[in-house]
């Protein structure tokens, strides 16, 4: 089975999709008050980083047939697919997939909802004996903390330990998130697969 089938919907490149921040100079180049002002500047970074991430009402649900087109229209993105390395599937073939594949007994799929707004999904299923979970956002929330909070609240819905994720390598955004909650590596594979993309295998939990 190819890895592709096995990564699930893990995966991807992150350009720039954390809150917009301050600009600041080198830092080596700061003295007397410059690095006075550097130091307001970082304070005033994480506070409002932390603030953004604080203020949002979140739950996870089970996912309905309305979902599935707001689901297939964050799977079209372009960056999103990048970092997942996925090709985005077609309409019609993307809803089968979900009706028949992902929305079956044995797996679990949650809608994440955040202030009343559908923001993606999470999953998880088993393939080849091993456990796997996998998390998509609308690109118009990253860099919120919603994926880092929807997984951790996903660890107290799906039980099992360990847990797997198949991660693109260049995924830096997605490798922090599970880091956050908790994974870590256990199997990279540096040599590029045919479709060129190195991945990492990350895992919750002991053997
Ligand atoms: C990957 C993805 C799930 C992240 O969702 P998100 O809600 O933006 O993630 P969060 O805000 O919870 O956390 C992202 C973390 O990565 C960090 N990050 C983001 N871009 C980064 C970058 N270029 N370099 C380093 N870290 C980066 C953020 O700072 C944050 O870490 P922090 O909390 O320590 O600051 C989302 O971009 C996505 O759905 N992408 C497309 C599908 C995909 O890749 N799914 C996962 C496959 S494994």
């Amino acid at each position: 089975m190819s890895k592709r089938l096995r990564r699930g919907v893990t995966g991807g490149v992150h350009h720039s999709v954390r809150p917009a921040r301050y600009t600041r100079p080198c830092r080596d180049a700061a003295t007397g008050w410059e690095a006075r002002i550097l130091r307001v500047i970082r304070v005033a970074n994480s506070l409002a980083a932390r603030t953004e991430r604080s203020h949002f009402r979140m739950i996870l649900r089970n996912v309905t047939d309305e979902d599935l087109p707001i689901f297939f229209e964050h799977q079209r993105d372009p960056e999103a697919l990048r970092m997942a390395a996925f090709s985005s599937r077609e309409r019609d073939a993307f809803m089968t997939h979900w009706r028949t594949n992902v929305l079956r007994p044995g797996n679990i799929s949650r809608t994440i909802v955040v202030d009343g707004v559908v923001v993606g999904n999470i999953g998880s299923w088993s393939q080849d004996g091993t456990r796997l979970v996998g998390y998509w956002i609308g690109r118009e929330h990253w860099g919120k903390g919603i994926a880092t909070r929807a997984l951790s609240e996903f660890l107290g819905v799906e039980p099992a330990r360990p847990l797997h994720a198949w991660v693109a390598l260049h995924n830096v955004a997605s490798i922090r998130v599970l880091e956050r909650c908790g994974f870590h590596t256990v199997l990279s594979e540096p040599q590029e697969h045919p479709e060129g993309v190195a991945e990492i295998l990350m895992r919750l939990g002991s053997t």
